[in-house]
């Protein structure tokens, strides 16, 4: 049920202004910043809800950065984050999954300037199939000592000012966190506004459901192999699996109800098909801050991965604190986070 205070709903906006009386620094200006990333998310629900009614199936016809052929929807909802945020004011740079570099939208000039990162349609081969799909996106501050945009945007995770997805599944939601705990929004179609469905969640600290796509199993390194055996088995884990198959989807479900999601190095790519910045950081950030743990090559915390590239990739495991520290003790000795 959507939650009250004094008898009224909590919107989105109006829970930013309540988080900013925790970040004095932060000015008004983040939430005008989150209020266009929330704006392009109601934009493409409209699209994600009519496909099929509209023309959003299938490829658009070019491949991207990523040597993935895209889809129409990658494509409508990469224009409405970086419509609706070319107009913020307060977003110094923008980089996208869809986008082979960052972009420059205005130039460093005051303290108030942000970097915004997200990979604007997630699970995007779900489309045609009427699966749940989602975006991600995430908040570093603009630093005004560093020179050109692709510098920039390579920090650390530990760094983000704030993250979120949202889930365009059998309702809209929007979870973020900007540091302060992990909120989650209903979109109500009537008044367009998110509504707060669940404050400060907490992610269980053990479940008995693990997500991987299995078809991959032969790929994993031995130790990724040794731990999906004893989580199955009746006399391991005895875990049952759920993969949806788009990560926001499977991260929703293991943010609620507990469990463990592996993305881990295959024989084809040893680095992982995740990307860092805009999948991997944010939902690390939310995880971490829900209670759970995200790590990457080695078992190294996901925020503490210093990046190389904007399209870097990194193995995931991320999920219930006790899930993950379990697969770490197959996956790496010692375990690190
Ligand atoms: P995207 O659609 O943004 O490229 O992301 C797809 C990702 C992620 O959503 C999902 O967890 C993973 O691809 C599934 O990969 P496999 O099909 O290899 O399992
Ligand atoms: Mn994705
Ligand atoms: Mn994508």
């Amino acid at each position: 049920m959507a939650i009250k205070r004094d008898g009224q709903y909590v919107t989105f906006g109006q829970h930013i202004q309540e988080q900013q009386q925790h970040f004095p620094s932060a000015s008004g200006q983040f939430s005008w910043l989150m209020s266009g990333i929330t704006l392009a998310t109601k934009m493409i629900a409209s699209y994600v809800r009519r496909a099929g009614l509209i023309d959003v199936w299938g490829e658009e016809g070019s491949t991207n950065v990523q040597g993935e052929e895209v889809k129409k929807l990658d494509i409508i909802a990469n224009d409405a984050l970086k419509k609706t945020l070319g107009y913020r004011g307060n977003v110094g740079i923008i980089a996208s999954e869809e986008d082979d570099e960052p972009r420059v939208l205005q130039e460093v000039d005051d303290d108030d300037s942000y970097i915004v990162m997200f990979d604007p349609l997630d699970g995007s081969s779900n489309i045609d199939v009427n699966v749940s799909v989602g975006t991600i996106f995430t908040i570093f501050r603009n630093p005004k000592d560093v020179e050109g945009a692709e510098k920039s945007v390579l920090q650390p995770g530990s760094k983000q000012v704030a993250a979120g997805y949202v889930l365009y599944g059998s309702s809209t939601v929007l979870v973020y966190t900007a540091g302060n705990g992990v909120h989650q929004f209903t979109l109500d179609p009537q008044f367009g506004a998110y509504l707060l469905t669940r404050e400060n969640i907490k992610m269980p600290a053990h479940a008995g459901t693990y997500s991987v796509n299995e078809a991959y199993l032969h790929r994993f390194p031995e130790p990724y192999q040794r731990y999906l055996g004893w989580a199955k088995h009746e006399e391991g884990g005895g875990y049952k699996s759920r993969y949806v198959g788009s990560l926001v989807a499977d991260f929703h479900r293991i943010l609620i109800t507990g469990g463990i999601f592996m993305y881990p190095p295959t024989t084809e790519q040893p680095a992982g098909k995740l990307r860092l910045m805009y999948e991997c950081n944010p939902l690390a950030f939310i995880a971490e801050q829900a209670g759970g743990l995200a790590a990457g090559e080695g078992g190294q915390p996901i925020m503490e991965i210093e990046p190389a590239d904007v399209h870097d990739r990194t193995p995931l495991v991320i999920g219930s604190k006790d899930n993950v520290k379990e697969a770490l003790r197959f996956i790496m000795d010692p375990v690190k986070v």
